[in-house]
């Protein structure tokens, strides 16, 4: 065993996320990694992981014309979506407040979030759409919210489809 200085400075472990922006666009423009992945499932909005690191995870998003997310955060992950095809909406709503924003997504778009972000992805058009999402360091760690219409995003106990 050996002292630790009082003064010492304890430093996360956790691995700095390269910019989520960068990623999404690089993987978004080299469609030879990606499209032969590409499904779409009728019954529910259809995922699949195209790469893993330590620091991120990137996943392929497809949404036939009505699929959607419940309202979630990504726990403490950031990252960011891109969309390659058709529109997508999303729906962002603050913690414990009534503020709602909708955003427009057209092909070539990007979003960034943060830990705690909460939104809900949808797409509201008669065409199908397609994303890329990464997520620092990852996906798996997800809440489920409800909107309260007093106290805005509070968390939820039904889990549902997240992305
Ligand atoms: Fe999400």
């Amino acid at each position: 065993m050996f002292a630790v200085p009082e003064n010492t400075v304890v430093l996360s472990l956790k691995p700095a996320l390269p910019n989520p922006t960068a990623i999404v666009r690089s993987i978004a423009a080299d469609r030879d990694r990606w499209a032969h992945l590409l499904r779409y499932d009728p019954d529910t909005r259809w995922s699949g992981l195209i790469e893993r690191t330590d620091a991120y995870e990137v996943w392929l998003l497809s949404w036939l014309p009505g699929q959607r997310t419940n309202l979630h955060d990504h726990g403490g992950s950031e990252g960011a979506f891109t969309v390659v095809a058709g529109a997508l909406t999303e729906r962002v709503v603050r913690i414990g407040r009534g503020v709602d924003v909708l955003h427009s997504l057209k092909a070539g778009q990007t979003r960034v979030f943060g830990p705690r972000y909460v939104h809900q992805v949808s797409n509201e058009t008669t065409d199908p759409a397609v994303s890329i999402h990464v997520f620092g360091p990852s996906r798996a760690e997800m809440t489920p919210y409800r909107l309260d219409p007093i106290e805005g995003a509070v968390v939820a106990e039904a889990a549902g489809p997240f992305g």
